[in-house]
C-alpha cells in the first residue's frame, strides 16, 4: 500500500535536490537553510560535510594538500549528497563550479541550481576571512579576490543555473534578508516549474 502511495504523487510534487551556488559571501549557508526549511528538505553546508567527513578542516586541506586535492574531494562529496534518495538542500562551497565534472554534475534533471548573484564589490564588503577561507585570510582585499573571482566564475555559475536571484536589493529592503532571499529562491524554483507549489511550506518563514 505504501509503495503505491509513493509511486502515485505525481512527479511535479517530488521536491528536486537544490544546490546553492555563488561567491563567498552571498549567503549560501544561511539562505539554504531556510530554503530547506521551506521545502521540508534536510540542509547540507558543503564544506563542513567535507570537514566532517575526512576529519580535516578546509583551511588544511588548502595548507597541506592543496587546493587541487580540496577541489577533489568536494566533488566527490558533492557527487555523493546528490545519490541521496531524499531530497537534499546544499549550501556549496564557493568554488564547486570551478571543477568540470561539478559544473556536468550540476545541470543533471534531478537538481535544481540557484545562483546567489552579487556584485562582488558589495560580497567583498559582506565576505568575512572565516577559518574556512583561507583564500580570504593574510594581506588580502576580499573586494579584489571576489572581482577575479566573478570574473571567472560568473559564467560558469550562470552555466549551471535554473534560477538566479540578486542578493543585493534584500539587503537593502530592511526586511529580514535571509528569509527573503529564501523566499525569493523557492518562488524562483517554483516559477521554473522545479518545485510544485503545494509542497512549500510557508508558516515556517516569518512575514
Ligand atoms: C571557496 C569558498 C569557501 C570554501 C573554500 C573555497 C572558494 O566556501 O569552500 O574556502 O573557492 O570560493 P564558502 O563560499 O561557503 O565560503
Amino acid at each position: 500500500m505504501r509503495l503505491l502511495a509513493v509511486l502515485s504523487v505525481p512527479e511535479t510534487q517530488k521536491v528536486p535536490h537544490v544546490v546553492l551556488v555563488g561567491l563567498m559571501g552571498s549567503g549560501k549557508t544561511t539562505v539554504g537553510r531556510k530554503v530547506a526549511a521551506l521545502l521540508g528538505s534536510r540542509f547540507v553546508d558543503g564544506d563542513e560535510e567535507l570537514e566532517q567527513r575526512f576529519g580535516r578542516t578546509v583551511a588544511s586541506w588548502f595548507e597541506e594538500l592543496g587546493e587541487l586535492e580540496f577541489r577533489e574531494a568536494e566533488a566527490d562529496v558533492l557527487d555523493d549528497l546528490l545519490e541521496s534518495g531524499s531530497p537534499v538542500v546544499i549550501g556549496a562551497g564557493g568554488g564547486v563550479v570551478v571543477t568540470g565534472r561539478n559544473r556536468l554534475r550540476l545541470q543533471r534533471d534531478d537538481v535544481a541550481v540557484a545562483y546567489l548573484h552579487g556584485d562582488p564589490n558589495f560580497l567583498g564588503s559582506r565576505a568575512k576571512p572565516k577559518p574556512h577561507r583561507p583564500l580570504l585570510s593574510g594581506d588580502v582585499d576580499p573586494k579584489e579576490i571576489l572581482a577575479q573571482m566573478y570574473e571567472a566564475r560568473d559564467p560558469w555559475y550562470r552555466e549551471v543555473a535554473d534560477v538566479i536571484v540578486e542578493v543585493r536589493p534584500a539587503h537593502e529592503s530592511g526586511e529580514s534578508p535571509k528569509w527573503r532571499l529564501a523566499r525569493q529562491v523557492v518562488e524562483a524554483l517554483v516559477n521554473a516549474e522545479l518545485v510544485a507549489p503545494e509542497v512549500v511550506n510557508h508558516s515556517v518563514a516569518p512575514r
